[in-house]
C-alpha cells in the first residue's frame, strides 16, 4: 500500500520506517527543511535503537522517501497519517494547531479517495474536527474517510513496540475504511480493535492516565515506606506478583516525564473540565508527580545542608533511558532547583546532552560519569541508563569531593553503597548512609 506520513518525529518516523520494512511504499513529509535534509542523508534526527538500519534498508529497497513536499506525498498515497506534535497549551489543553494545519494542507492536495489517519494523541472530537476541516476545503471535489488510530509506542523501544504492538486501535465511522487500515497493519500483527472514533481517542488518554496513576501511586507508597521502614522494591515485587496488578509501572523513582504522560494527563483533565467533570485520581497523579521529582533535592539538602556553593553532578538527563528526549524530564526541574538555590551543576547523558544544552545553559556538560563526579559534593542518578548501572563505583567515589550519592532510580545495592563509603540515599528504601 502507498502511505504518506506527515511529521517525522518519534512517532511518524518510527511508523514510516516500520511500514516500509513490512512492504509499504512510504513517503515521509516534514515541514522542517533541516530535518528533511538530515533524513535524506540517512541520519536519524532522533535517538532510537535500530532506526538507522531500518531507514537504510527502506531507502535501499526504494520503499522509503523523505520530502518537504506535502502535495507529492498526498498525491502518491492511499493512506495519509497525521503524526504531528500536540503539545500542551498554557491552560493544560492540547495545542491542535499542527493537526489543523496538516488537515488543511492535506485537503488542498487531495484528489480522488483518501483515508486520513490521525495517529497524533488528540482529544475526543478531533476526528470530527479534522473531517470538518477537510470537508469545508474540498467542497465535494474529493472523497475521504478520517480514522483515529492512536499510537502506544514508548520512546527508547519505539521500533520494537511498533513491530510488536499489544493492540492496534482503529476508530472509524466507515467500517470499510477501518478494514483497509487493519490490512495495512496485518504484516505487523497485534490484536486489532475497531471502535467508534470517540472511543479510540479516549482509549489513548485513558491508557496514559492509568499508567501515570500507577507510577504516582507507587511513588506515594515509596514515601510512606521511607517513614515506616518498609522497602518499596520488595513491596512492588509482592504487589506485581498479583496478576490483577502486574509488575509494570511499579518502579518508584523521581516520577514520570517525557512528551506524553505529563501532557496527556493535563489534556484529559482539561477535557474533563470542559465536559463539567473532575477527574480526582488523575489530578492527584499529576500533583504527586510534580512533588516527586523534587524529592531528589530534598534528599540532597538533607545530606549537604545549604546548596549555595556546592557542586552537584547529574547522571542522566533524558526523561528515560535509551532516548535523547528531554521534554518534561525530571532532570530539568532538579537542575533548575539546584541552580536556583545557589548550587552549580555538572551533568552527563549518553544521548541527550545536545538537547539539554539548548534547554539549560548554566550547566557544565561532561562526557561521562567520571568527569561529572570530579570535585562534586554529590551525585544524583536521575536516568537509569545501562552505562550508569555498570560504573566503577570505587573510582567514582575517589573522584568526588564528598561521597553523597542520591540514587533517584533505586539502581544500586543498599548494602554495597555504604560499604563502599558512599552516603547513600535512595527512594522508598531505608537510606543506609548512617549505618
Ligand atoms: N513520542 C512518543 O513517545 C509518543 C507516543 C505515542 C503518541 N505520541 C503522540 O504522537 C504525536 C507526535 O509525537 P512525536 O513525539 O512524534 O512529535 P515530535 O515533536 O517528535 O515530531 C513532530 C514532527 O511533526 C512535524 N510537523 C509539525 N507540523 C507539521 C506539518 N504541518 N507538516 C509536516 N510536518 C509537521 C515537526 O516538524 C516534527 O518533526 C503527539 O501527538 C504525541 O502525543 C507520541
Amino acid at each position: 500500500m502507498r502511505v504518506c506520513i506527515i511529521g517525522t518525529g518519534y512517532v511518524g518516523l518510527t511508523t514510516g520506517v516500520c511500514l516500509a520494512h513490512f512492504g509499504s511504499d512510504v513517503i515521509c513529509v516534514d515541514k522542517d527543511a533541516e530535518r528533511v535534509r538530515t533524513l535524506k542523508k540517512g541520519i536519524p534526527p532522533i535517538h532510537e535503537d535500530g532506526l538507522k538500519e531500518l531507514m537504510e534498508g527502506g531507502r535501499a529497497r526504494g520503499r522509503l522517501e523523505f520530502t518537504g513536499d506535502l502535495r507529492y506525498g498526498v498525491a502518491n498515497s492511499d493512506i495519509i497519517f497525521i503524526t504531528v506534535g500536540t503539545p500542551s497549551l498554557p491552560g493544560g489543553g492540547p495545542d491542535l494547531s499542527a493537526v489543523r494545519r496538516a488537515a488543511a494542507g492535506i485537503a488542498e492536495c487531495m484528489d480522488g479517495y483518501s483515508i486520513i489517519v490521525i495517529k497524533s494523541t488528540v482529544p475526543v472530537g478531533t476526528q470530527k474536527l479534522v473531517s470538518g476541516i477537510i470537508k469545508d476545503k474540498v467542497m465535494g471535489q474529493a472523497v475521504f474517510d478520517v480514522l483515529s488510530n492512536p499510537e502506544f509506542l514508548r520512546e527508547g523501544s519505539a521500533i520494537f513496540d511498533t513491530m510488536h504492538p499489544d493492540r492496534v486501535v482503529i476508530g472509524a465511522d466507515n467500517p470499510e475504511a477501518a478494514k483497509v487500515l487493519a490490512r495495512l497493519y496485518r504484516p505487523i500483527g497485534g490484536k486489532v480493535l475497531i471502535t467508534d472514533p470517540e472511543s479510540a481517542e479516549m482509549i489513548k488518554y485513558a491508557s496514559n492516565a492509568f499508567l501515570a496513576l500507577k507510577i504516582s501511586f507507587i511513588n506515594e507508597i515509596a514515601n510512606l515506606c521511607e517513614r515506616t521502614g518498609a522497602d518499596v522494591t520488595k513491596v512492588a515485587l509482592g504487589m506485581g506478583l498479583d496478576s490483577r496488578i502486574s509488575p509494570d509501572f511499579l518502579k518508584a523513582g523521581l516520577g514520570y516525564g517525557g512528551s506524553c504522560f505529563p501532557k496527556d494527563t493535563r489534556a484529559l483533565q482539561d477535557l474533563a473540565r470542559k465536559n463539567g467533570c473532575t477527574l480526582k485520581t488523575v489530578e492527584s497523579a499529576i500533583e504527586v508527580n510534580e512533588d516527586q521529582r523534587l524529592r531528589a533535592v530534598e534528599k540532597l539538602k538533607a545530606a549537604l545542608g545549604d546548596l549555595a556553593g556546592k557542586t552537584v553532578g547529574i547522571l542522566g538527563l533524558s526523561f528515560k533511558p535509551n532516548t535523547d528526549d528531554i521534554r518534561e524530564a525530571p532532570s530539568l526541574d532538579i537542575i533548575r532547583e539546584i541552580i536556583g538555590q545557589g548550587g552549580s551543576v555538572k551533568a552527563c547523558d549518553p544521548a541527550a546532552v545536545p538537547n539539554a544544552k539548548k534547554a539549560i545553559h548554566e550547566v557544565e556538560y561532561c562526557d561521562d560519569a567520571y568527569l561529572t563526579a570530579q570535585g562534586a559534593d554529590a551525585l544524583i542518578l536521575v536516568t537509569e541508563w545501562e552505562q550508569y548501572r555498570v560504573l566503577d563505583l570505587k573510582r567514582l567515589k575517589s573522584l568526588m569531593k564528598r561521597p553523597v550519592f542520591i540514587d533517584g532510580r533505586n539502581v544500586y545495592d543498599v548494602d554495597a553503597m555504604p560499604d563502599l563509603g558512599f552516603e547513600y540515599y535512595c527512594i522508598g528504601r531505608r537510606d543506609y548512609c548512617h549505618k
